[in-house]
């Protein structure tokens, strides 16, 4: 169930069972030659949607730009500034907290968001705790889990890509959105790289960045995604989302 392509009274029949909400947050950020700029928000944003088939849960729209200012030197990244991004989650989470939502799983897919989420939780907590009209109601609960991380994906990632996954533009995010938009795998599934594995090193500013990683990659060789592998990721991760998810909305947690 999409919050988006829902009416108010069906989210209101959904409140009437369960308090939880999925929320897919990614970026808006290249992803070398042959990766979409929204790879990092279409993956989790198909993984919540075949996770909610499954588990029958509600998906809030894809918070879909992150922090990226290190992509900035390649057209099309949009980025957020930490402090913007941390003041727009808090607004988000205080509306859906305003209609009785109390578990916030957010489904992240850009390692550049981590940081700044873990610091909106923190402010999401404080805004709770310095309100006095909020003492004595139920305590909202935030989790991050980024998709790459839900278990067995990185055992099934590693099977399929023994070498050259690295760690951006990954032929398994590709794979993913390929999956997701075969159109795109039409078009990109013949672009060459070279080398065929990319440099690492650290990430630093925009400018820093293009000169280590000059087509975008980070340690990866994504000329190995494929449909077939986006189809067997996002099957595994919904699986195991579904399964997280129901465990975070237990009362114990
Ligand atoms: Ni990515």
């Amino acid at each position: 169930m999409q919050l988006h392509q829902s009416s108010w009274q069906q989210v209101e029949a959904y409140l009437a069972r369960s308090t939880g909400i999925v929320i897919p947050i990614g970026s808006t950020e290249q992803h070398g030659p042959n990766g979409l700029l929204g790879t990092d928000a279409i993956c989790p944003e198909v993984i919540a949607a075949r996770g909610a088939a499954l588990g029958n849960f509600l998906v809030a729209p894809t918070f879909n730009v992150g922090c990226a200012q290190h992509h900035l030197g390649f057209p099309g990244t949009i980025t957020l500034r930490p402090s913007t991004m941390i003041a727009a989650m808090l607004d988000w989470t205080t509306s859906l907290r305003r209609h009785g939502f109390t578990h916030f799983y957010w489904l992240n897919g850009h390692g550049g968001n981590i940081a700044t989420i873990n610091a909106a939780f923190a402010e999401i907590y404080a805004e709770g705790s310095l309100r006095p009209d909020t003492r004595g109601q139920t305590n909202i609960v935030c989790t991050l889990k980024n998709w790459w991380e839900l278990p067995g994906i990185a055992e099934l990632c590693k099977e399929m890509y023994p070498t050259g996954h690295g760690s951006h533009a990954t032929p398994s995010e590709i794979s993913v959105t390929w999956f997701a938009y075969p159109q795109a795998a039409e078009v990109l599934s013949t672009v060459s790289m070279s080398p065929r594995i990319a440099p690492v090193g650290p990430i630093r500013d925009a400018e820093d960045y293009r000169r280590r990683f000059p087509d975008g990659r980070i340690g990866s060789d994504p000329t190995q995604a494929s449909i077939e592998d986006g189809r067997r990721i996002v099957e595994a991760a919904a699986g195991a989302l579904a399964q997280d998810f129901a465990r975070f909305c237990t009362p114990s947690e």
